[in-house]
């Protein structure tokens, strides 16, 4: 199957990040979200980033200008029946998510290849949800999308052997390096670095430490290139939360417990760096 055109569905961080990706790499990308603010937002942040690279002498600006011309930004869903795979970037509500497959596998043609995402949820499920669980898989990038090399992919019980090998091409052909995981909560990824963040906030929380000596100890000791506190910041904490409660609710586990301090934040709207405070303050 020779994959052309694509739609991200979802113009934030992710879906923005993955779009950039994949038209540079020669693919027509449909960028697909439900207002033209986030559409705005998310062709910004693009432009953004391949001007720093055209700054670099990384790019050139007709190169630049060719990436940009294969991405077209949308507001009509419909326009998923032009594509030969959809990758769902929105937010971890499973809610949405299963609306949102049901839809589009109402619009996309029998061939098309719809992934999702999630950085934690059941693929199975979402994949339930459509006429063609068989090609429905996960494809989950790492954040920033242009620098990171991972893809986790995640076979739902039905995804078919065709639909993993295609997608797993179409990784290496994105740069990526595609990593075979099982349908289990916050996969690999997740399931290691979650807990690890939320246990440097239990250590804040209970005052073993200040934000910036569990960063210290983190990069300095162990040669993370973020500490957990400013990659929580970085992630999102909502999104940091958000995953927390589904290995909770996965595991029925009590060491998936979220910290207190971190719902606490995300309650008050410090969601980090997008919203200007999190652990750090951001101008
Ligand atoms: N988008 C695109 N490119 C970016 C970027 C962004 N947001 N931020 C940095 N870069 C690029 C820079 O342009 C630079 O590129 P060149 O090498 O081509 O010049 C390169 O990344 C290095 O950037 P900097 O020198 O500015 O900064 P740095 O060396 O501190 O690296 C970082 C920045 C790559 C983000 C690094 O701090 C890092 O690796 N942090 C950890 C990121 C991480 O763990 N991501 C996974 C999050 S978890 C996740 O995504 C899964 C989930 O489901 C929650």
């Amino acid at each position: 199957m020779n994959i052309q055109t694509i739609m991200v569905v979802g113009a934030g961080q992710m879906g923005s990040g993955i779009a950039q990706v994949a038209a540079a790499s020669g693919l027509q990308v449909l960028l697909h979200d439900t207002s033209p603010e986030f559409l705005k937002r998310g062709m910004l942040s693009i432009d953004k980033q391949l001007s720093r690279s055209v700054e670099k002498g990384k790019l050139t600006q007709d190169g630049m200008k060719e990436i940009l011309r294969r991405i077209q930004p949308t507001e009509f869903i419909e326009l998923a029946e032009q594509a030969d795979l959809v990758i769902e970037a929105i937010s971890e509500n499973m809610a949405l998510k299963v609306l949102l497959f049901h839809r589009l596998d109402g619009i996309c043609p029998p061939h098309t290849i719809i992934a999702t995402n999630t950085s934690s949820l059941p693929i199975s499920e979402i994949a339930a949800v459509t006429g063609r669980p068989a090609r429905v898989i996960g494809m989950h990038f790492m954040n920033p999308v242009p620098v990171m090399p991972l893809v986790e992919v995640i076979r739902g019980l039905e995804t078919s052997q065709e639909v993993f090998e295609v997608v797993c091409g179409l990784s290496e052909r994105l740069g990526k390096i595609p990593v075979e995981v099982n349908d289990f909560p916050g996969f690999v990824s997740n399931r290691i670095l979650m807990p690890m963040i939320n246990e440097a906030v239990f250590t804040v929380y209970e005052g073993v430490a200040s934000v910036e000596s569990v960063d210290k100890v983190m990069k300095l000791g162990m040669n993370h290139p973020m500490g957990p506190l400013e990659l929580a910041d970085f992630i999102g904490l909502d999104t940091c939360l958000s995953i927390m409660e589904i290995l909770y609710e996965g595991f029925k586990d009590s060491k998936y417990r979220p910290c207190p301090l971190l719902r606490k934040y995300v309650k008050a709207g410090r969601l980090g760096r997008k919203s200007g405070q999190g652990f750090y303050t951001y101008s």
